[in-house]
């Protein structure tokens, strides 16, 4: 089982959207897939169509060892995908977890039930650098950082890297970097080669070959909830999306 982390604590990069078309597009290869919605504003569980209820339990309780993945785990409408919703007392977890020992371990531990459940488990982060992206990070495997094709891309990209070798030195040494994707890349906008050409410059190796367009579709999607992958199969971003999931699993040595 491979666990990924998607993160990257600037707003607005393509976090969510590259956790659901990316968790969509593994389980239609066949994988099992575990999309885990970290985040307290909850798009990756709205993204895949599963709306909060009040009594609904999820990654928050999950989190606290309240109850096990395999408890709580929804069937999305998507074969091989299951949920794992942004439950409302998510909102608080931060302020919560600071006061407990282990604090950034909660969901390693909460994980390590699950072993022969999924093969993938995509978790998608808040925007922030706190304990639940910690939690994330000691989790992992690895990490994916969506970069939005925009000036300024790179601005505090370097705090995230500091993130992620202090999550190496202190909680996980074997966090690896799965690399960065391109994100809203808009081909007729000199700014967005630029943006791609110097991440490039910067990550060499570690820049994924698949660059997400900008396409509407793409942000129409969910607000049917669906990912695109579903709402439009053949959209340009639909495609970008399974040539993402086709690089990461040949970069796994699986053949999709
Ligand atoms: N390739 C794309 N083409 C067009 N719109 C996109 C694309 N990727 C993302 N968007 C849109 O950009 C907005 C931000 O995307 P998304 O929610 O995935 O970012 P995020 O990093 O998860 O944001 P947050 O930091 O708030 O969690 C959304 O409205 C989404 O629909
Ligand atoms: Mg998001």
């Amino acid at each position: 089982m491979k666990i990924i982390s998607i993160a990257n604590q600037k707003g607005g990069v393509g976090k969510t959207t590259t956790a659901v078309n990316l968790s969509t597009a593994l389980a239609a290869v066949g994988r099992r897939v575990l999309l885990v919605d970290l985040d307290p504003q909850g798009n990756a569980s709205t993204g895949v169509g599963v709306f909060e209820k009040q009594d609904r339990k999820g990654s928050y309780e999950v989190l606290c060892g309240l109850t096990k993945v395999s408890e709580v785990a929804i069937k999305t409408r998507i074969t091989h995908l299951d949920l794992l919703l942004a439950s409302p007392d998510l909102a608080g977890a931060e302020i919560e977890l600071v006061e407990q020992s282990e604090r950034e371990f909660f969901l390693k531990k909460a994980f390590s039930g699950c072993q022969n459940d999924y093969d993938y488990i995509i978790i998608d982060c808040p925007p922030t650098l706190g304990l639940l992206t910690l939690n994330a990070l000691s989790a992992s495997g690895s990490v994916l950082i969506p970069l939005q094709c925009e000036f300024y891309a790179l601005d505090g990209l370097s705090r995230l890297i500091k993130t992620i070798h202090y999550a190496q030195s202190y909680l996980n040494p074997d966090l690896k970097l799965e690399g960065i994707v391109m994100t809203m890349y808009d081909k007729r906008s000199s700014l967005s080669d630029q943006v791609a050409q110097d991440a490039k410059k910067h990550f060499g190796g570690y820049v994924f070959d698949s660059i997400i367009p900008r396409n509407t579709k793409v942000s129409e999607a969910p607000s049917f909830g669906h990912p695109v992958l579903i709402y439009d199969v053949k959209s340009p971003g639909s495609m970008a999306y399974m040539k993402l999931a086709g690089e990461l699993l040949t970069k796994h040595g699986v053949h999709a």
